[in-house]
């Protein structure tokens, strides 16, 4: 019977486990479970028998890969695959996916709500900022991006973005600016959103420079990777430009660092953009499903590892 390993060391909502569990047993196939484990080794014990993995940001390191004898498949259930190592995937013919879109709403909700937070400074009382009116640049425009836009509209900001790998047309669709240059979007928006993927290419790319393009009283948001901030640089820039704000989903590693830079610096103590529990049923039970497909008819749709 095919074996599946629900692997969550930051536990999917008990409805999506139902619902994966369900997708799972009308294919005949078995549910295996590990949560909130605290050491990778357990993660390697568990992935021993099973066929498919479903992980969220948990680790799909080489060890992990190697220890799945009868690993097929491996699906992310979420957008950002950074975690598994897809080149240790690839070289044991295991088919590697995310479910891109599924959980986006989720993080582009508190992407607005941490805007929102930050500008009515910190909700301790003071005095704050409103966003109507003011210039969000969206730095890639995937399915997070998106989201964030049309939140953004509605709260009458003017939205711009910049995306190399995203048409024109398909951005100004949404009644976004496009800019053809990252220099632009950054010169221009007093708020940036980062919605890239970390890649060995867009690691550290926010530096010291790019940030030092934006205008008076910037924040930049960031719900995508603590990867993409070159967090010596930041830890400068805080020093340089004393209006620029910083709000996380993801503590960086400079955290304590920064706590200093009181009402200027927030970041969430854990993870939160894809902590719904509409999030966790959406990407859960995708995953179970696009894994089912596979198993039953080959289907590869969604592969990250071509
Ligand atoms: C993603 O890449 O989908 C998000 O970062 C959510 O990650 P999580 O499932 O670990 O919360």
């Amino acid at each position: 019977m095919t074996k599946v390993l629900i692997a969550t060391e930051k536990p999917f909502a008990a409805a999506a486990v139902e619902g994966i569990k369900k997708i799972l047993k009308e294919a005949g196939f078995e549910t295996l479970l590990l949560e909130k484990y605290t050491d990778q080794t357990d993660l390697v014990k568990a992935v021993e028998d099973a066929d498919a993995l479903i992980i969220r940001s948990d680790k799909a390191s080489r060890q992990v890969i190697e220890a799945g004898k009868n690993l097929k498949i491996i699906v992310r259930a979420g957008a950002g695959y950074d975690n598994i190592d897809l080149a240790a995937a690839t070289e044991k013919g295991i088919v590697a996916m995310n479910t891109p879109g599924q959980n986006s709403n989720a993080v582009a909700e508190l992407t607005l709500g941490m805007l929102v937070f930050m500008a009515r400074a910190n909700f301790k009382g003071g005095s704050g900022t409103e966003l109507k009116g003011k210039k969000l640049g969206i730095h890639a425009y995937g399915n997070v991006g998106k989201n964030v836009a049309r939140i953004a509209k509605g709260f009458d900001m003017e939205v711009y973005a910049f995306d190399p790998f995203v048409s024109k047309e398909t951005i100004e669709k949404d009644g976004v600016k496009v800019f053809e240059t990252i220099d632009e979007l950054y010169n221009t928006c007093q708020y940036i959103s980062l919605n890239i993927p970390a890649t060995e290419k867009t690691k550290k790319s926010i530096n010291f420079e790019l940030l030092s393009k934006m205008p008076n009283d910037a924040t930049v948001i960031n719900t995508a990777r603590k990867e993409v901030i070159d967090e010596e640089e930041l830890k400068k820039f805080f020093v340089a430009r004393p209006d620029f704000k910083y709000i996380s989903d993801i503590a960086p590693d400079c955290h304590s660092e920064l706590l200093q830079f009181e009402n200027r610096y927030y970041s969430t103590p854990k993870k939160q953009g894809a902590e719904t529990s509409e999030a966790n049923i959406n990407a859960g039970l995708a995953a179970a499903n696009q894994i089912v497909k596979f198993i039953k008819t080959g289907d590869k749709t969604f592969q990250v590892n071509k």
